[in-house]
């Protein structure tokens, strides 16, 4: 089933990871619609993958994405961005089962840093920035910026940050919790870190991945006894598992469990 991409790269680092890398250098990969449903095309692809356990997104070193297309967006109308819920597809990201992991060097701006923001965990190099710039252009952040900020890094900083339109560096990212760590200098480095983790995490029963995933998501979702309620039945429902049963067997006769995702 194999598809040609034009704006995206698809590779296979280790046969358990999926690596896409944002490949429009020359527009420092400016989300186009046209490289969404690429990418929506090739998450669909993967997640439906049996071998593939997590999915890692970068860019350049230059640029993880300076943002939604502008060039794209400024000539378009109010009827045809609501008539036709403009941006509703770039959402398809937050479905996918598999965890997926954000590499981000370089600039990460306006969408870039919303698209960073949609997958599960993001890793930064030191030459990371990000920003919500849209007040520059006379808009708002448009895919969960001043959301998924709000909630990560609280109200006052994200105010600060969607009003003035700001950067926030790498080091400022990791202190506030957006990203999980910054990774060393180097070139690469922040990939190769992001496809060892991808790895690692591939390694696991997926079911359990899948349900963690899920479980996690729900924090954002709902309120701490439901959330503690839904975590507890999906954690019953492991025990219906193949995985639970060799992990736990595996654990006593102190070996290395061998899942089946079964
Ligand atoms: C279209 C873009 C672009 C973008 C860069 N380019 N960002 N094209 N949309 N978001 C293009 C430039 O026009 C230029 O093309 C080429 O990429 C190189 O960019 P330069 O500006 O020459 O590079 P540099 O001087 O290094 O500056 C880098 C930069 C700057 C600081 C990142 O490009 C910049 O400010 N970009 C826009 C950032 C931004 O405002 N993002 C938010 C977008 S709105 P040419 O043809 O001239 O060589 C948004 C809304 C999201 O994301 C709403 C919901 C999704």
């Amino acid at each position: 089933r194999a598809h040609t991409y034009h704006l995206i790269n698809l590779t296979r680092p280790v046969p358990s990871v999926a690596l896409i890398t944002l490949n429009r250098p020359k527009a420092l990969n400016a989300l186009s619609s046209p490289l969404f449903d690429e990418l929506n095309h090739v998450l669909k692809d993967v997640d439906a993958d049996k071998e593939i356990g997590a999915v890692v997104i970068t860019g350049s070193e230059k640029a993880f994405a300076a943002g939604a297309d502008i060039k794209e967006m400024k000539d378009k109308q109010y009827s045809e961005v609501y008539g036709s819920n403009f941006l509703s597809h770039w959402t398809y990201i937050t479905s996918v089962k598999k965890p997926i992991i954000a590499a981000v060097s370089g600039y990460a701006l306006g969408g870039g840093c919303e698209l960073a923001l949609m997958c599960d965990i993001i890793l930064a190099s030191p030459t990371a920035t990000f920003g919500q710039p849209e007040i520059n252009l006379g808009v708002i952040p448009g895919a969960g910026g001043t959301q998924r900020l709000a909630r990560t890094i609280g109200k006052s900083r994200t105010m600060e940050l969607v009003l003035s339109g700001r950067n926030f560096s790498a080091a400022e990212a990791e202190r506030w919790g957006v990203v999980s760590r910054v990774v060393g200098e180097g070139e690469g480095e922040v990939v190769k870190e992001a496809v060892a983790l991808g790895e690692k995490i591939a390694s696991k029963g997926k079911l359990a991945t899948q349900a963690a995933k899920e479980a996690v998501n729900h924090a954002y979702e709902q309120t701490l006894t439901e959330g503690l309620h839904f975590e507890r039945r999906l954690f019953h429902s492991l025990f219906a598992t193949n995985d639970q049963k060799e992990g736990m067997a595996a654990f006593a006769e102190k070996r290395k469990p061998n899942f089946t995702h079964s």
